[in-house]
């Protein structure tokens, strides 16, 4: 099955499914000799681990516990493949027994069957949010890279239910369960999944990604633009369907003189472009949002077909979110982290000696 690897230079392969025995990826082209522990990348999983964001969430407890099996020798990445493998322990499979030859509306099982002539009916698969792990332990990694340039990504919930934030308090995020920068709004939004849960429906959001630190230059011209790497990374994830950079969708009502960012000596005035232009970062910090559908998977009863084509009522049982929101946050991030470290490693070579680390223009050589 093609479509599992992600980026040319710092290049992610995720393998694995949500009810099998582990799921994991394998990065190769990381640079070697950053400082890598399990820990760090525990400290990222922990923040999507199913059982943090309350009633939003599946009930199914992972530990997620990380272990690095290749590509890292005392304390340090080699530059060989890394590879990471995180083990299932909570997969209830025979929950799943009810949906074996029906397909859930809105789900990937119509597909994955019309695509593959087989699925795995246990918790999606490939298609499950489980899937998305993977990608926050090998966003982990990239932030390594990230750090070697200063960069600094962050994702939040602004948005819910319907509940929007009104402020972008980025010292809250952490501080409550939903990664919002606006408490009370997360309070509100608290309530909206709780009666979300209670009529066995669900809820969708919207996500915003912010890139700090990003120099200008990263990105390539027409087909590699960052822009268009940084859309495909984030639909790419299970759920997303829509995603606008900078002013985005608003732009289409703007007019030129309100939309285009003027420039002074001193710098940009606005960022209506979302720190790029042309599909090149220009030194602005990086603005993205993610639109999330509401999690497929609902006990409220809907008419769907068997396999045989028959009709049948469906009410979803098993563990599930009531949205994708919050844990679809950190995925959102690590898929930042991704773009950008395979952005950066295209257009500059980094080699890290004892005491320094030389960053090379691979264009011109020159050292930056
Ligand atoms: C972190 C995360 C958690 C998810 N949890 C669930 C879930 O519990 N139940 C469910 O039906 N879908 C869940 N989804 C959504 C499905 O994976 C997704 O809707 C499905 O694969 C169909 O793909 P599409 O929505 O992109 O078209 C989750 C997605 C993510 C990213």
């Amino acid at each position: 099955m093609p479509g599992n690897s992600f980026g040319q230079f710092f290049r992610v392969t995720t393998w694995g499914e949500s009810h099998g025995p582990a799921l994991g990826a394998v990065i190769d082209g990381c640079p070697p000799r950053l400082p890598l522990t399990e820990q760090v990348i525990q400290e990222a999983l922990d923040k999507r681990r199913p059982g943090k964001g309350g009633a939003a969430e599946t009930t199914r407890k992972e530990p997620d516990r990380v272990e690095i099996l290749s590509g890292v020798f005392e304390g340090l990445t080699t530059g060989t493949p890394i590879s990471l493998m995180i083990r299932n322990r909570d997969a209830r499979s025979r929950s799943y027994d009810h949906i074996k030859d029906i397909f859930r509306p809105g789900h990937g099982d119509y597909t994955y069957l019309k695509r593959f002539g087989i699925r795995d009916y246990r918790g999606g698969g490939r298609s499950s949010g489980r899937e998305t792990a993977a990608r926050v332990a090998a966003g982990a990694v990239a932030q390594l890279v990230l750090d070697l340039a200063g960069i600094r990504v962050h994702a939040y919930t602004i948005s819910l239910g319907g509940v929007h934030a009104e402020v972008r308090d980025l010292e809250r995020v952490n501080e409550n369960r939903l990664f919002c920068p606006d408490t009370k709004a997360a309070e509100r939004m608290e309530e909206r999944v709780v009666e979300a849960k209670k009529a066995g429906d669900s809820l969708g959001g919207i996500v915003e990604i912010r890139a700090e630190g990003v120099p200008a230059g990263l990105g390539d011209p027409v087909f590699d633009k960052l822009d268009a790497e940084i859309a495909g990374a984030i639909m790419s994830i299970g759920a997303v369907k829509g995603v606008e950079i900078g002013s985005g969708f608003r732009a289409a009502e703007s007019t030129g003189s309100k939309n285009n960012d003027p420039i002074r000596p001193e710098g940009f005035l606005s960022n209506n472009a979302g720190g790029i232009l042309a599909g090149i970062s220009n030194g602005e910090p990086l603005v993205a949002r993610a639109a999330v559908k509401p999690i497929p998977s609902i006990r409220i009863e809907q008419d769907t077909i068997d396999t045989a084509g028959q009709p049948v009522k469906l009410s979803v049982k098993g563990r599930h979110d009531v949205s994708a929101i919050p844990r679809i946050v950190p995925v959102m991030k690590a898929m930042m982290q991704l773009v950008l470290a395979d952005a950066l490693l295209r257009r500059f070579s980094m080699e890290i000696t004892d005491n320094c680390k030389l960053i090379k223009d691979r264009d011109n050589g020159r050292l930056v």
